[in-house]
């Protein structure tokens, strides 16, 4: 993203004058899927794509807000019934709203913003706008500022409560934090989190796009969450002390499975192991032992496919060219229901891996997947 960009349309589109730059970044996950709002591990890294805006406030009670990649323009006061129709500009209402409820006093501003997170594929390209948003505001209009994982959890409510999807904290949480070269273990129940370098010799990740986006990705979304949530409170019958999955063991899980759906019951398997998996994979890392993280990646994948189901024909055929490459890793990667595969790849398949990738998939469905380079970047800051 280039900073002269943002602001050549920011002057452009208001006064003449300029104000101040941010940027946020979408994110990639190595492992732990769908283990956020259960309590669990996530293993994510900010990348060097993201959202830029340029914001300044017009002494108004209003936002006048331009979305450069979309040309369209919206404006909305800062009250709770002025949300606005068009749905990016919910984003970014749901933010200011949000940084209020913490007793940020939001004035008016005028703004233009640009992203290059490509959308739909799982990078979380709203988190990104979210993040952005809420770092920009913290730092303008805030006197008491808000600490870095309360500006993750604006982004997060964003979503619940202006958006309709009942997201985790992974997304938010990895573009506030993100630190280049470095992955980022979080345990969403404690929020404890630490830096793994992620610098891996003779690999590379690389993500293949498989360009499908489903409508009802939301609302299934949702439902996964729900599942997670009836399994939870048959366990607590026994357990009153669990609160997630998290807490959860596969023992735990049979000695409800005749309470609880078959699909309910799959759901809370694949969660439960993934949870694990996030810890094995850790482990792994710190041992340069990639095979291990590959392996897990593929279990990820079957889960995500075949219990969590949240795959698609698409990424399901990618994954297979991907094992059929003899590539090391690889999955699956964010809410599903469409996006990347992330590839662990070793640096001399590479070549091969994405050729066959394209050329095989262009033979199935008769359009090429796209293809992004994954480098590990920083997260939310200003730029000038
Ligand atoms: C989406 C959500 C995240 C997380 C992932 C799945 O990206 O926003 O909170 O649940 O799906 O891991």
């Amino acid at each position: 993203m280039d900073i002269d960009f943002v602001r050549s349309r920011f002057i452009k589109h208001f006064d003449g004058t300029t104000g101040a730059i941010y940027t946020s970044p979408g994110r990639i996950n190595l492992i732990g899927e769908h283990t956020d709002y259960n309590g669990g591990f996530v293993f994510p890294g900010a990348v060097d794509k993201g959202m830029m805006l340029e914001i300044k406030p017009n002494g108004k009670d209003k936002v006048c807000a331009y979305s450069i990649d979309l040309k369209d323009y919206v404006e909305f006061g800062l009250n709770e019934e002025d949300a606005p129709r068009a749905s990016w500009a919910r984003y970014i209402f749901g933010v200011c709203r949000e940084m209020i409820k913490r007793g940020v006093e939001v004035k008016g501003f005028n703004t233009a913003f640009a992203g290059d997170v490509p959308l739909g594929a799982g990078m979380s390209s709203s988190a990104a706008l979210e993040s952005a948003f809420a770092f920009a505001l913290n730092d303008q209009f805030a006197d008491n500022k808000i600490d870095k994982f309360e500006l993750a959890k604006v982004g997060q409510a964003t979503e619940h409560n202006y958006c309709g999807v009942k997201c985790g904290i992974m997304d938010q949480f990895a573009s506030v934090f993100g630190k280049e070269e470095s992955l980022i273990r979080l345990d969403c129940r404690s929020l404890e989190y630490r830096y793994f370098p992620f610098k891996p010799q003779g690999y590379r990740l690389v993500l293949v796009d498989s360009v499908v986006k489903h409508e009802l990705a939301s609302s299934a979304y949702n439902q996964r969450r729900q599942s997670c949530e009836n399994v939870v409170a048959a366990i607590q019958k026994n357990h009153p002390e669990v609160e997630f999955l998290r807490d959860c063991n596969l023992e735990m899980l049979e000695a409800v499975k005749n309470d609880i759906t078959e699909e309910d019951y799959k759901r809370a398997k694949y969660v439960i192991e993934e949870i694990q998996r996030v810890l094995d994979v850790c482990d792994a890392l710190e041992k340069n032992d990639y095979e291990t993280v590959g392996q897990k990646m593929y279990e990820t994948h079957y889960g995500m496919s075949k219990l969590y189901e949240v795959s698609c024909e698409e990424l399901d055929f990618l994954n297979d060219v991907a094992f059929d490459c003899g590539v090391t890793g690889s999955r699956v990667m964010g809410g599903g229901f469409g996006g990347c595969t992330i590839n662990l790849v070793k640096n001399e398949l590479y070549e091969t891996f994405i050729t066959t990738a394209k050329e095989r998939f262009k033979a199935q469905f008769g359009r090429s997947p796209k293809v992004y380079d994954v480098v590990i970047a920083d997260g939310s800051k200003r730029l000038v």
